[in-house]
């Protein structure tokens, strides 16, 4: 829980916990089809990704204003340095908000403001990683990057997410060649539920530096190997796996093997309001359910910093390094 670890896979929106929802929606008059967080919360029962996405999308309503992204941040900010959060790279998927007519401006305003006071507050630095929404077209995200010019300096890195199956990497060659004219780095969502030729196409097509998920290439011997060759990082999310069913149970969960195979795993907890738990939580729950020992766990909390967009300060990395070996496990 309080092991110092970077967390490089995380929707900001999918921290959006139902008391902060009633909040806002009550806020902003928007009317929620559910009468009490209780009821909220027991609709969190997940069959597939898409099953997840479509409350997501919807709950995603009661957000409106920049007070509300930035009291969002804040409350995920908060969640995370209690857990050992050090350094944060963050998820926003602007088109689920423009399309609901808030502005792209209000969206990186609000979410800037919590995130560029976030070190004194909470003692956690923190980077903005804008995703683009698999499932709409090309054109749409070319668009949005193009809208997210005059915001550039808050952004380090574009991603991709939302529903993966049938939204092949390459669709959006086009928009990571502009993102990379534009000094931006690279991560996208690829082997979640799709297959191991989506992290290929992700590597080769869309040259991305980390992997979001990546789970599928254990399908794959000769792409494990190359991911292991060429030390690409995983960002793994162990909780979203069993809620969103695809490991039966966090025992089945292959992190132990992938870790033996030299992959460059992290534990991240991508939608932590939904999913059962923040970073530390996802930490504590494969450490019990999969009997990891402390240098294991130190593994992943080394990776993590090795893996964060951190090198216009490798001071900081060496920092965040010294207090991962530092660490006591009691
Ligand atoms: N958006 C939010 N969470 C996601 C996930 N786990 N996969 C794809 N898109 C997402
Ligand atoms: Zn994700």
């Amino acid at each position: 829980m309080h092991l110092p670890k970077a967390e490089l896979h995380l929707h900001i929106e999918g921290t959006l916990e139902p008391e902060l929802a009633f909040a806002l929606a009550e806020r902003n008059g928007v009317a929620l089809p559910y009468a009490t967080t209780d009821e909220l919360r027991a609709a969190y029962r997940f069959d597939d990704l898409q099953s997840f996405l479509d409350l997501y999308y919807a709950l995603m309503a009661v957000l409106r204003t920049e007070e509300d992204f930035a009291e969002l941040v804040d409350a995920y900010l908060a969640r995370a340095a209690a857990q050992g959060v050090r350094h944060a790279e963050i998820f926003f998927d602007p088109q689920a908000h423009t399309a609901r007519g808030v502005p792209i401006g209000t969206v990186i305003e609000g979410l800037g403001r919590a995130l560029e006071r976030s070190e004194e507050t909470h003692g956690v630095s923190t980077q903005l990683i804008m995703c683009f929404l698999r499932d709409l077209s090309a054109e749409s995200a070319l668009g949005t990057l193009d809208a997210a010019k005059p915001y550039l300096h808050r952004i380090s890195a574009i991603g991709l997410d939302s529903a993966e199956v049938g939204h092949p990497p390459a669709k959006f060659r086009e928009v990571y060649e502009a993102a990379t004219a534009l000094g931006l780095r690279k991560v996208a969502h690829a082997g979640e539920e799709g297959p191991p030729e989506y992290i290929r196409e992700a590597l080769d097509v869309l040259g991305v530096e980390r992997v979001d998920h990546g789970l599928r290439c254990l399908e794959d011997p000769e792409l494990v190997e190359r991911l292991v060759a060429d030390r690409v990082p995983l960002t793994l999310c162990p909780l979203s796996n069993v809620r969103l069913r695809t490991v039966d149970t966090l025992a089945d969960h292959p992190l132990p093997a992938m870790l033996a195979a030299g992959l460059h795993c992290t534990v991240n907890s991508d939608d932590p309001a939904y999913f059962g738990g923040y970073a530390g939580d996802n930490f504590d729950a494969v450490r019990d359910a999969l009997a990891l020992d402390p240098e294991q766990l130190r593994t992943l909390a080394r990776n993590s910093f090795e893996a964060a967009f951190l090198d216009h300060d490798e001071e900081r990395r060496a920092r965040y390094l010294s207090e991962v070996e530092a660490y006591a496990f009691d």
